[in-house]
């Protein structure tokens, strides 16, 4: 059933707000942890759609799990199939990081592409590369990633360019495969980091995760581990320029500073104050804010994925911003809708020439995608005037009771279901 959420303009966000798992550090060790021969307990997990399919995946690959409160149990041991469905893997993209998982399990490994989306065509064949450099056969015809080895081998992986899903695919693959790997070019979120952490709690050998070489001595004895992952990066910079976008004075807790200053940075630049404390940031405005230019960059450059909630805030700073997205060669179709609510926006090429406004006027507008919907929200708060936003299920996939959270810092959001739509 479609959602829309409903948002009252010009409400100043205030008070205290803790901050959600990370959704991309839970999609990359959900899957790791089948490589264990007992159970795992991982918490801080977000609750939120793709978390849920990807349990759904690895129920029915055989995994016991158990999911409550933020907290899985992964029993993989009666995991018996390496060819997870076509109606669950398509659901999330990141369901190919079962792929070198159920590989090094099986020593073969079925599983359907999602491929592109509304910000790009997102190829893998940086992640085919690293299969086959550790000596897999691997094709992907008819849309279905399909490997198989006789014998993994630790060797020398040179990515071309900082790719996330294939440093994580790189890692996943690595520590199944008898001796050393090294991942050259490697991508270096904190999401990254959380996986190798993950995996040494495990018994595996990883070395350099967070720099651009991680070595992993690999095909040691990997067994279940307790864990807890870090907050979402982007979760948390998200609630920091709803924060600023409002003129409201907002605390996130549970949050690492460290991975936000790229964003913070920007942030101050646009006079807006940002202070920090070992596991909380606190945003403040008053919501006058000066244009800047962002150039987004892999980690820890300023992140692709806060690149739409940050241009929706320039459409109001005074004088004009430059965003230039070095990541996605499509991640600008929101613009359109952030045009409808009186956005001045062009683009040309890989950048956005943002000129300010006065003030964004609440319309109909919808989410083509994750962040999208995030860029939504931050223009519908702003805006002067009641917004509602369609494609509400993107914005559920990686945003943890989003309304919930913007409501109990003063927001004025409803989440209106298809029937009451056709009755409005
Ligand atoms: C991950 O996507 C994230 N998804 C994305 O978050 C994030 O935007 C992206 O990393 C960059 O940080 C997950 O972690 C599940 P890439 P991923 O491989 O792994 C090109 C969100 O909103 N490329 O680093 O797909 C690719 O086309 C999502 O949470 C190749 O050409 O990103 C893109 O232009 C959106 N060949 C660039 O590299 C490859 O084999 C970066 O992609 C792989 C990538």
């Amino acid at each position: 059933m479609s959602e829309k959420l409903r948002i009252h303009g010009g409400m100043r966000l205030e008070g205290e707000v803790a901050v959600s798992g990370g959704k991309n550090a839970a999609l990359a060790v959900i899957p790791a942890a089948l490589l264990a021969d007992s159970p795992s307990i991982i918490e801080n997990l977000p609750d939120i759609n793709d978390v849920h399919v990807l349990m759904d995946i690895i129920r029915w690959l055989g995994a016991d799990v158990e999911f409550r409160d933020n907290v899985m149990r992964i029993d993989p041991r009666p995991v018996d199939k390496f060819n997870p469905p076509y109606d669950l893997a398509c659901k999330m993209r990141a369901s190919y990081y079962l792929a070198p998982v159920l590989l090094g399990i099986f020593q073969r490994a079925q599983v359907p592409l999602p491929g592109g989306c509304f910000i790009g065509a997102r190829p893998i064949d940086q992640t085919l590369k690293a299969m086959r450099t550790l000596g897999a056969s691997v094709d992907t015809l008819g849309g279905v990633l399909e490997a198989s080895v006789e014998e993994l081998i630790g060797g020398d992986i040179f990515l071309d360019m900082p790719s996330v899903g294939a440093t994580v695919n790189s890692m996943l693959t690595a520590v199944s495969a008898s001796g050393t790997t090294c991942i050259h070019n490697a991508a270096k979120e904190p999401h990254i980091v959380d996986l190798a952490n993950f995996l040494s709690s495990m018994g595996a050998w990883v070395k350099g995760a967070g720099t651009d070489v991680i070595r992993i001595r690999g095909g040691r004895h990997l067994h279940g581990a307790n864990y807890t992952i870090i907050p979402d990066q982007i979760e948390t910079g998200t609630l920091m320029i709803a924060a600023a976008a409002t003129g409201g004075d907002v605390t996130i807790t549970g949050a690492i500073p460290t991975h936000m200053e790229a964003l913070s940075a920007k942030l101050l630049e646009m006079g807006v104050h940002v202070q920090t404390e070992d596991d909380w940031i606190r945003v403040r405005s008053n919501g006058v804010f000066r244009a800047v230019n962002v150039k987004t960059q892999g980690y820890p450059g300023y992140p692709t994925d806060l690149q739409q909630p940050l241009s929706a805030l320039l459409t109001i700073a005074n004088g004009t911003s430059i965003v230039t997205e070095t990541i996605f060669e499509n991640r600008f179709r929101f613009l359109d809708e952030l045009r409808k609510m009186g956005a001045n926006v062009r683009v040309i090429e890989s950048s956005a020439i943002i000129s300010g406004v006065d003030k964004l006027v609440g319309a109909r507008v919808s989410a083509t995608d994750l962040r999208a919907g995030a860029a939504m929200i931050i223009a519908a708060l702003m805006a002067d005037g009641v917004s509602e936003i369609g494609g509400v299920e993107y914005i559920l996939r990686g945003y943890e009771r989003i309304d919930e959270k913007l409501m109990q810092l003063g927001a004025k959001v409803e989440r209106i279901r298809q029937e009451e739509l056709t009755r409005a």
